[in-house]
């Protein structure tokens, strides 16, 4: 899926006043605005503390007409964690939707929520660092940055304390894995979220397939089918600090599964620890002779009149992509890494958590040998250690 296209209902937080088309991304054309004019940046998204600030319409970038700019610009401030979620909490169409450790609850967490926005009352950027308005903090699916965020950057690396042998020891597993592995052991705890989601059902009528206090799976007729959970158990994942990255246009595995955005890193990265995702596992169209993923027109588009090929062929244009004319639908898998919804520290994970016959970790498929309590880390593995 992409903004091409899709203008409209999609720039209310890919940001930018009035940017309905193309032209509004060309420098020095008649009506073409540049991205770094600062009369088409949103400042009020950000700094509104009235709570009244809205462009929930497909405004095309705008506010929604209702809203008392007046009001507004007499009152700003400085962000709250609600002004960043306006956007960051309902990407992909929800709440808690797409990342799934972050969503409206962080408005107002519990203590056992989160332990920094909760207990702590942290606003987001007390760890996404602000300097002139570069927001600190590097994005799984995208590979802009202006920085980057670490639990590291306030404790220390070896943060147990060293005079107990148990709460050393988990000093000793620092190395290899990261902060959040242990202390976000849930994710989602409290809202669902979007885990797969089958483009290729779309079309139909839209009713609830079934139904449980953790789960919902639906068909949506817009959407196709979609599985929602809460209170999951991360997926485990060696990362170095760097996730490859599906570009538009890359070729897609037609008969397999194609990993947009996996992690780099494995057992033998001296740079990499064992981080906690969530995957979101997907079907979606793809063109069947060329081999690359497809740019759909959503809105005024598939929307509309349930033609593929049709949005396809519009979409694809927008985007500059050649299109065959003809669609198949492919499986993709994508990873979102979690850095939200930190536990007190009574929850985090503990020895038998990992090790113990229920333990959490697929050890062999993470590389090791067994449980590395038994078999050795993986310093030890190479016979390195000491
Ligand atoms: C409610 C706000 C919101 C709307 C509406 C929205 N996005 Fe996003 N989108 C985001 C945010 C925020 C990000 C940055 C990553 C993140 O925090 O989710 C993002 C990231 C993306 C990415 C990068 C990959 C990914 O999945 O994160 C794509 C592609 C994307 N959006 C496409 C779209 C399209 C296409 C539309 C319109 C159909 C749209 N977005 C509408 C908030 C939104
Ligand atoms: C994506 C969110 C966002 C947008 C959009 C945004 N700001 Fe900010 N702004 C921030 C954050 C975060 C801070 C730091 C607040 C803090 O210190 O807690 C900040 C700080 C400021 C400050 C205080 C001085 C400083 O630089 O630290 C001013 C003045 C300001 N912004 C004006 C603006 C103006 C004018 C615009 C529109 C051109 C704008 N902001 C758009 C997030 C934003
Ligand atoms: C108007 C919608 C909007 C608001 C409000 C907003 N963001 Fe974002 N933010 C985005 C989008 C869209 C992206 C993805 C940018 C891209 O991929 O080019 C993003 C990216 C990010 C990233 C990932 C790193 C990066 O630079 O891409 C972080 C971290 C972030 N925002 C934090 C914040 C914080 C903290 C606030 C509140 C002070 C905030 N955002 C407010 C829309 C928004
Ligand atoms: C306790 C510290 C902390 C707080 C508070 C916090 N974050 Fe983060 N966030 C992180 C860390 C750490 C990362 C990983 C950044 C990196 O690797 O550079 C991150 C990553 C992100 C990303 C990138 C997500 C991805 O995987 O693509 C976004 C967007 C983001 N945070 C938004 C927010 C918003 C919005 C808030 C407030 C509601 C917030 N954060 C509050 C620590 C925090
Ligand atoms: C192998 C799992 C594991 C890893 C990795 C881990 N922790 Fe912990 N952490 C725990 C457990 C379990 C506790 C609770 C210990 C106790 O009983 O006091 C804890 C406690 C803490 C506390 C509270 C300490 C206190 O004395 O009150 C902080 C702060 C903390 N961890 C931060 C971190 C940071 C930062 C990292 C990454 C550098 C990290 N942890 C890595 C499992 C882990
Ligand atoms: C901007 C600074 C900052 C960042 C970044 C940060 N923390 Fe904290 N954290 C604190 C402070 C301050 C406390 C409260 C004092 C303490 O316990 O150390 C705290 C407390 C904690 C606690 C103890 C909670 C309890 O129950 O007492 C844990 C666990 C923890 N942080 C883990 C993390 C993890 C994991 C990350 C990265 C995702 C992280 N922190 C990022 C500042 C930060
Ligand atoms: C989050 C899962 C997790 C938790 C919690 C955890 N471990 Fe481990 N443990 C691992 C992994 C992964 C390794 C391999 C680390 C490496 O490759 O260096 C390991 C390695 C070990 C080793 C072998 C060390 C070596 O270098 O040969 C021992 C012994 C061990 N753990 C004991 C414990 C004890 C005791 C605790 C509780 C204080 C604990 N573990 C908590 C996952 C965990």
């Amino acid at each position: 899926m992409s903004i091409k296209s899709n203008w409209c209902s999609c720039t209310k937080c890919h940001a930018g006043y009035g940017w309905k088309d193309e032209a509004f991304d060309a420098c020095g054309k008649k009506d073409g605005f540049c991205f770094d004019d600062p009369s088409r940046a949103d400042c009020l998204i950000c700094h509104d503390t009235t709570g009244t600030y809205d462009k929930k319409k497909n405004t095309c970038g705008y506010p929604n007409e209702s809203v008392d700019l007046d009001k507004v610009a007499r009152h700003v401030g400085k962000p709250v964690r609600a002004n960043c979620g306006t956007c960051h909490w309902y990407g992909g169409g929800g709440n808690n939707v797409k990342h799934g450790d972050m969503g409206d609850t962080l408005a107002d967490p519990d203590p056992d929520h989160d332990v920094h926005m909760g207990a702590l009352d942290f606003t987001c950027q007390e760890c996404h660092t602000t300097e002139s308005h570069r927001i600190a903090g590097r994005s799984t699916t995208s590979s802009v940055s202006e920085g980057k965020v670490s639990c590291t950057d306030c404790h220390e690396r070896t943060p147990h304390d060293s005079n107990s042998p148990v709460l050393d020891r988990l000093n000793a597993h620092c190395d290899a894995i990261a902060c959040q592995t242990c202390h976000i052991p849930k994710y989602a705890k409290q809202t669902k979220t979007t885990t797969r989601w089958d483009w290729s059902q779309s079309g139909q009528p839209s009713k609830t397939l079934k139904k449980t206090d953790q789960m919902v799976k639906k068909i949506s007729k817009k959407k196709g089918v979609l599985v929602e959970q809460k209170n999951l158990t991360p997926s485990y994942d060696w990362y170095n600090g760097t996730h490859r990255r599906y570009l538009k246009g890359d070729p897609v595995n037609l008969d397999g599964v194609t990993y947009l955005n996996p992690p780099m890193g494995d057992i033998d990265d001296p740079e990499a620890k064992i981080t906690p995702y969530k995957l979101m596992k997907s079907k979606v169209p793809a063109d069947k002779k060329l081999g690359h993923l497809i740019v759909p027109k959503l809105h005024n588009g598939y929307f509309t009149n349930y033609n593929w090929e049709e949005a396809a062929r519009k979409g694809m244009k927008a985007a500059g992509l050649d299109f065959s004319g003809e669609v198949t639908f492919v499986k993709t898998v994508m990873h979102w890494r979690l850095n939200h919804e930190v536990a007190p520290k009574q929850d985090a994970l503990s020895c038998l958590d990992c090790h113990g016959t229920e333990g959490v970790m697929d050890f062999k498929a993470l590389g090791y040998k067994g449980d590395p309590a038994a078999t050795g880390g993986r310093t030890t593995k190479e016979g390195s250690k000491q």
